[in-house]
């Protein structure tokens, strides 16, 4: 059982600062997981939690009990690396417990809980192979046991996944999130992938340049993101963001994308547009969508030539351009589009995202 609470953390490498003033409360049994670009902090936020960095500034708790200068054997955390170095003259069985074993802890409660890991992690078949007899996937499994038989409050992963194939990497992600439900144990995980945070958090943090941009539910930030670049981090392909101009002409607001695109806003829309000039306008591939026939009159509607048709099998992807910019369009109609074909596309009004051209920010 740990909350873990961060005040107001800072971390200062010299004149870099790589985390900044960060506030957070991480409840029990919560899956949070910290994404972002490299370098915009994340690895530092997790050691520091760990013990394993000094911090700058600030204070971290966990379950109520200030940690700052607690040694990090003494934090009852315990975190799994991206190179996960086991012992290579160990078997698995002596890998997983030989951090109980330094600490002294007696034989048969070590073997109560190597098994109890072995268990958890599928590990029976495996127990007196060495490390160089194992697949990456087994290894990273192995690296997890270490941790599960210290029965730490929290769990730290940093990047554990990240040097496995694609395929192995999504297994192993199911099992990490199986395992979250069978320890009900609190776990901060750092990745700079999107699509592993948004599969196995309870809640996202996005961090850039040691700031976190939002924190929320995977459903919130990807579909109410409060600035560009959580819009366009969040999301494959990213949201397409276009520049555009709201024409305010005889209390009728539109929005022009180019010379001959202008749409007219909703009632909501007009009210947050009214004192705008420039905006950014961010709409996702899905809702760009190509219509053959049952044309919405609610949506806006605009014909373009495809540039590029990308099949993925159970999509299409279609590259059209507005106003010099690229755009990405997600079909999922099997019917065959080829490159050249003038296509009418919709936009559900509803789906558009709006932000201020100077902040980048939603505007809400
Ligand atoms: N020991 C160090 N000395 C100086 N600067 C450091 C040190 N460790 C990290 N930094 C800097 O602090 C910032 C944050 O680094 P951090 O390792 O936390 O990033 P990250 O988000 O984990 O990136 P990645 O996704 O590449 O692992 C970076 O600008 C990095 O260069
Ligand atoms: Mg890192």
């Amino acid at each position: 059982m740990a909350q873990v609470e961060l005040k107001n953390l800072s971390k200062k490498y010299g004149k870099v600062t790589a985390v900044q003033n960060m506030d957070l409360i991480i409840p029990h049994n919560q899956f949070l997981v910290l994404v972002g670009p490299s370098g915009c902090g994340k690895s530092t936020t997790l050691r520091m939690i760990a013990g394993l960095e000094e911090i700058t500034g600030g204070e971290i708790f966990i379950n109520d009990e200030r940690v700052n200068d607690k040694d990090p054997k003494d934090r009852n955390v315990s975190m799994v690396f991206q190179n996960y170095a086991l012992y290579p003259h160990m078997s698995v069985e002596e890998n997983l417990g030989f951090s109980l074993k330094i600490a002294k802890v007696k034989s048969e409660e070590i073997e109560k809980r190597v098994n109890e890991a072995v268990s958890i992690l599928g590990l029976e078949d495996l127990r007196s192979r060495k490390p160089s007899q194992l697949s990456g996937g087994q290894r990273q499994r192995v690296a997890m046991g270490r941790a599960i038989v210290r029965r730490p409050d929290a769990f730290l992963f940093d990047e554990p996944l990240s040097n496995l194939d694609a395929k192995l990497r999504t297994q192993m992600r199911t099992e990490i999130k199986k395992l979250h439900q069978k320890l009900k144990t609190t776990i901060i995980y750092v990745t700079h992938d999107q699509v592993e945070a948004m599969t196995l958090a309870d809640r996202i943090i996005i961090m850039k340049d040691g700031y976190i941009e939002q924190i929320g539910s995977p459903i919130e930030v990807f579909s109410k993101p409060t600035n560009v670049f959580v819009a366009t981090f969040i999301g494959s392909p990213p949201m397409n963001i276009f520049s555009a101009e709201i024409i305010n002409s005889n209390n009728n607001i539109k929005i022009k994308l180019d010379d001959n695109l202008y749409f007219d806003c909703t009632e909501d829309q007009k009210n947050k547009l009214q004192n705008k000039k420039n905006i950014f306008l961010g709409i996702r591939a899905e809702d760009i969508m190509p219509v053959e026939n049952n044309i919405n009159t609610s949506f806006w509607s605009f014909k373009r030539n495809v540039d590029i048709v990308e099949p993925l099998g159970t999509e299409t992807q279609l590259f059209i351009t507005i106003n010099d910019k690229e755009i990405i369009s997600r079909m999922y109609n099997p019917y065959a589009v080829n490159v050249g074909d003038e296509l009418t596309f919709q936009v559900d009004p509803s789906k558009v995202h709006f932000f201020d051209k100077e902040t980048e920010k939603a505007i809400i």
